[in-house]
């Protein structure tokens, strides 16, 4: 539909949105990252700024759809971590759809590293857990893209991460892989209710997660 025909239930609302996946360097010319196109996030990311909301997107690739968004470019979890903290003052929601790495490499080497060796050891650390550090009062929503035991392991995060919703991912599923522009997920709420969307655009898929926030945010004055 048109632009004029969209709801604008998110005006006054100022949502961060993290997206991509983060890259850990080994050396000046490698890094250790994963698999995230970072398109879900930027789905959720034009949703919300076509429906009204002021958009600040932390994310680690440059995607077309970007114009009316604050978008800070990061690569690595710390500098994630960062621009959270920065960007969640005064914010109602945050929205995780990043894929940050857990572990990093311990130590960057200031040279690139030669192959004459053998083998190569590498020794890694965890990373800090964003939305375990960042703690507000404002909406949380969490992505877990799982490979087995879906709806266990998004529901041990929604706990674990303080979530309002979790939208768990089988990315083994059909339609579901990374960089595919189809979703198929399951939303899982605080209260421990249920929803399974069909697979669907990540658009649509981002438009009924904001669907089902938009109660969530009501009720806290602001
Ligand atoms: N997340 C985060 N900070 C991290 C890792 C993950 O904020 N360092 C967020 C992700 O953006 C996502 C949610 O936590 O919204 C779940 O991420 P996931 O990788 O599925 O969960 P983990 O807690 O990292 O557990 P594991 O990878 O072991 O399944
Ligand atoms: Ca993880």
């Amino acid at each position: 539909g048109s632009v004029l025909n969209k709801k604008k239930d998110l005006a006054g609302k100022t949502i961060v949105i993290t997206t991509g996946g983060t890259r850990e360097p080994l050396d000046p010319v490698r890094f250790i990252g994963n698999r995230s196109s970072g398109k879900m996030g930027y789905a959720m990311a034009a949703a919300a700024r076509d429906r009204g909301a002021m958009v600040r997107l932390i994310s680690t690739v440059d995607l077309p759809e970007s114009a009316g968004m604050e978008v800070t470019r990061v690569q690595t979890a710390a500098e994630m971590l960062g621009a959270v903290k920065n960007s969640v003052k005064g914010a109602d929601a945050l929205i995780m759809a990043a894929a940050v790495a857990d572990f990093k490499p311990s130590k960057v080497a200031s040279e690139k590293i030669k192959k004459a060796s053998a083998s190569l050891d590498l020794k890694l650390e965890p990373t800090t857990d964003i939305l375990g550090e960042v703690k507000g009062k404002f909406v949380r929503i969490g992505f877990a893209a799982e490979t087995s035991e879906l709806i266990d392991n998004a529901e041990r995060k929604l706990d674990a991460k303080n979530l309002d919703i979790i939208v768990a991912n089988d990315v083994t599923a059909p339609g579901c892989g990374f960089g595919s522009d189809t979703n198929k997920v399951t939303l899982i709420f605080r209260d421990g209710h249920m929803e399974d969307l069909p697979l669907m655009s990540k658009r649509e898929v981002a438009d009924a997660i904001l669907d089902r926030a938009v109660p969530i945010f009501a009720p806290m004055a602001r």
